[in-house]
Formats: structure tokens, sequence, C-alpha cells
């Protein structure tokens, strides 16, 4: 490979500017052209691409968003689409393409890859961490801290009135957010996707800590939890069948995405930006690096789009224990 573009898409995560400037680095260390891709797949279909260099990306590793922008491209998702922006990186002679992103971006990246024989790779960045064959995603770690901060907050009302709060977090279809920031946090129950525990045990837990003598409750509610209920429902339900409680409820949203990338974050982007040329340049193609017990790795990109099989078995159990 010679000419190698860079684009982030779908949510943006703390610390894929991190991801951005190591690519460019990389290829700028090896003598390779970088071009930069704004706005996603959305920019490669309007043919916004723009060479980078080494000092295009200063000042930016400490940048929460992604200076490139993003987008979910409904575009992209059509055979017309794809054919335009592969006529854009045609027209630049750009060779491969990195994508930063999550499972909507990889399988975009997937499909443009086996119809136009292109060669890509993924670095997986997304809040939610529910990317297979990857230990960690870029900016999941930034989103816990956040998550617990605003927690700690929130636990200083909860307390000084006696109240039980249900705080919903991120994560799509995935827990990890709740899971790891709800045991961060001190939470009393955490409610998940992978796994229902039922609306009615959490009304016994409930109990039980009342009686226990604890007087203010945290619930962490995963946005994609099963209980058939949204986080308002449940809190009307919880007021109705248990007697006593003082009920707020609390959104977290889009403060979860911002903010600047913890040291972790930065470190892990960068290693992969880096480790993304590496595998370009021994000609690796549709495949994602990612991070495998501290070493970074190269899965298919089928690979990495398939369910990931959770392990949340034994954080389920930390979990329990800690909060009797
Ligand atoms: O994938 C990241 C994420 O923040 C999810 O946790 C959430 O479900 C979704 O994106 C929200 O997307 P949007 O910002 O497009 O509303």
């Amino acid at each position: 490979v010679k000419n190698i573009a860079v684009l982030t898409s779908g949510g943006d995560a703390p610390g894929m500017n991190a991801a951005i400037r190591s690519v460019v680095r990389a290829c700028s260390y090896y003598n390779l052209n970088c071009f930069g891709v704004y706005k996603g797949y959305e920019g490669l279909i309007n043919g916004e691409i723009e060479p980078l260099n080494a000092r295009s990306v200063r000042n930016i590793i400490n940048r929460g968003g992604t200076f490139l922008k993003s987008a979910r491209s409904k575009a992209f998702r059509t055979v017309e689409g794809r054919q335009k922006a592969h006529d854009n990186l045609k027209k630049h002679n750009i060779d491969a393409l990195i994508v930063i992103g999550g499972d909507g971006s990889f399988t975009g990246a997937l499909k443009l890859s086996k119809e136009f024989d292109f060669p890509v790779v993924g670095i997986p960045g997304t809040i939610d961490n529910d990317i297979n064959g990857t230990d960690y995603t870029i900016g999941y770690d930034t989103a816990l801290n956040t998550v617990v901060e605003a927690i700690d907050k929130i636990r200083d009302t909860a307390s000084s009135h006696n109240r039980l709060f249900l705080i919903e977090v991120m994560g799509r279809d995935a827990g990890d957010i709740a899971l790891n920031a709800g045991i961060g946090a001190g939470a009393e129950e955490i409610l998940i996707p992978e796994e229902d525990l039922g609306v009615e045990r959490l009304l016994d837990s409930l109990k039980r800590s009342k009686v226990s003598g604890k007087t203010s409750s945290i619930v962490v509610v995963a946005e994609g939890d099963k209980s058939g209920k949204n986080i308002f429902e449940l809190g009307e339900y919880i007021e109705e069948h248990l007697q006593g409680y003082e009920i707020r409820v609390s959104v977290l949203g889009h403060i979860q995405r911002g903010g600047a990338p913890s040291c972790y974050d930065r470190v892990l982007a960068s290693k992969l930006g880096v480790g993304a040329v590496e595998a370009l340049m021994d000609g690796k193609r549709e495949i994602m690096v990612g991070i495998v017990h501290k070493t970074v790795t190269q899965v298919p990109l089928t690979t990495a789009l398939e369910k990931r099989i959770h392990k949340h078995d034994q954080l389920i159990k930390v979990a329990d224990i800690t909060s009797v």
C-alpha cells in the first residue's frame, strides 16, 4: 500500500482523535500518504477527502469527539452510494481504507471490501464495548469514568433525600457500561440486556435493601434492558408496588459520549492506529485490529461482526455480593 485513507463513522467516542492521530503518524513514520475522509461514509460518497500529515493531527490526542466528524450514513447502505464512495477512493488513488467505528461501520466496510475487492481494516471505536474479538473498544473506558462520576453526584442527592434513583446508561444492546459502572458506583441493582432478571426480582431486592437498613438506592438500567418497560414506566411500577419510596429517574444520555479521553483510551487508540497501518503494510485486509490480553490482535471483520458471547457471569456475581 502507498495511499491510506482514514475515517470515523457511527457514534463518536472519546479517543477517536487519538486513533486518527496514530494512523496519520504511523503513515508518516512508514513513508505512506494519508488521507482524511470527513463525515464518515457520507464524506466518502461526497468526495470530502483531504491529505493529512503528521502536523495535521497536533493537539488532538486530548480531545473528545472526532475532528474528522462522524455520521451514520443511509446512502452508504445502497449499492449506488458505495459505488460513488469507491469511485472517489480511486480518484484519489487511495489503495486502502481504515474505518474507526462500531458494528454498523464495519458492516459497511465489509461490503466495500467484498463488492470492490477494496482493502479495509477496522479499528473498534464505540463507547458500548460491544464488538466481538476485542477486550475493549476505544471510548469505553472514558465513558465508564464519566458514568461513575455522574452517579457519584446523583448519590449525594439520593442519600440526602432518602430517594431511590433509576439511572439509565447507554450501551445499545450491551450491558458492559451498566454492569461495570454500576459496580464501580456501588449500585444496588443493575439491569442489563443480556440477563433479564425480571421486575419482580428487582422489587424483592429493593424490599430486602430496605429491611437491611438502606435508606437510599441506586439502580442502574442499561438502555437496552429487557424488562419490557422503559425507565419511566419502571419507576412508576416500583412506586405502585413498593410503599414508602420516593423515586427519581435520571437518563444520562450523551454526556456519556463526550469529554477528554482517559489515558487508557489514548494508549489503546495509539496502539490500534499503528496496528491498523502495520496490518495493511503486511498485506492484511478485511480485518479488525483489537486488543486481547493487552496485545494488539487481528480478527476477520466477519468475526468482529459476530454476536459476542458475553462473559458477564463473574461480574453479575460480584454485583450481587457487593450490594447486600
Ligand atoms: O453506539 C453508541 C451509542 O451512544 C449507543 O450507546 C446509543 O444507543 C446510540 O449510540 C445513540 O445514538 P445517537 O447518538 O445516534 O442517538
